[in-house]
């Protein structure tokens, strides 16, 4: 059976204001590579993926050398001011069958494994909207109010607390629709906008391993997690 054609798209056109280092975080490097070479590595090695498809702003000049990685490299300049602006406008940028599946994930999460990768490509494959990854709380969860100070309002029963990853798996026409409705300037991932339609998003069971590089602390956690990979 022919497998169906899948893109990666990575959306590279962030500053990293929080990792708080001059260049944007996807350029820095852990462990003698960049945060943006480690995120790419499963998608390269992935026979799955066909095409990676990078975001990047128009003023980036360090993008293009990436091209030299992998033949599935595709690069479009052109970023917007918000995530999801990026993935909308590098889904208009490529030419592609509208039903094809999409999986959206972050430069700066460096850490996914080919095996969780995998995983949600398989799960994700038959389902009729799409999936994430996603990782199970494990902390007690609190949901607070602000007032003087901050106060907890209640508990949240934690079994049914997800956190959201990428990649995120979508149908090309579906995401592009989702992310072409307005009010979208606060939502941080696809899924979001893809439930706003009214569509259920399908979770994948993932690792807390598979973190975002955010915060300065990240890069220790980051370090420990890619070489524990090798
Ligand atoms: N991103 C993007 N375009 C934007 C904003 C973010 O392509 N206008 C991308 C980032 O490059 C990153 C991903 O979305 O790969 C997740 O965003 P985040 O972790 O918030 O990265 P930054 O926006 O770069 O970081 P910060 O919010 O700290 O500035
Ligand atoms: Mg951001």
């Amino acid at each position: 059976m022919k497998q169906e054609e899948l893109i990666a798209l990575i959306p590279c056109a962030g500053t990293g204001e929080r990792y708080g280092q001059i260049i944007p975080k996807q350029y820095s490097e852990i462990n003698g590579k960049t945060i943006l070479e480690h995120t790419l590595q499963p998608f390269i090695n992935s026979k799955r993926i066909n095409k990676i498809v990078l975001i990047a702003k128009a003023s980036d000049t360090m993008i293009e050398a990436y091209q030299k990685l992998s033949a599935k490299i595709i690069i479009k300049k052109v970023g917007g001011d918000t995530r999801a602006q990026s993935v909308r406008n590098g889904l208009q940028a490529i030419k592609c069958q509208s039903n094809v599946w999409v999986l959206v994930h972050d430069a700066a999460r460096c850490c996914l494994t080919e095996d969780l990768l995998n995983k949600l490509i398989t799960e994700v494959s038959d389902d009729e909207v799409g999936g994430i990854l996603a990782a199970p709380a494990t902390d007690t969860v609190k949901y607070t109010i602000k007032n003087v100070a901050i106060e907890i309002d209640r508990t949240i029963p934690r079994e049914r607390i997800y956190l959201a990853q990428t990649p995120q798996m979508f149908r090309y026409n579906t995401l592009l629709q989702a992310l072409s409705l307005d009010n979208l300037t606060q939502i941080t991932d696809e899924a979001s906008a893809i439930e706003m339609l009214g569509l259920k998003v399908k979770v994948v069971e993932s690792c807390i391993s598979n973190i975002k590089v955010t915060n300065p602390i990240d890069r220790i956690i980051a370090e420990v997690l890619l070489k524990s990979e090798k």
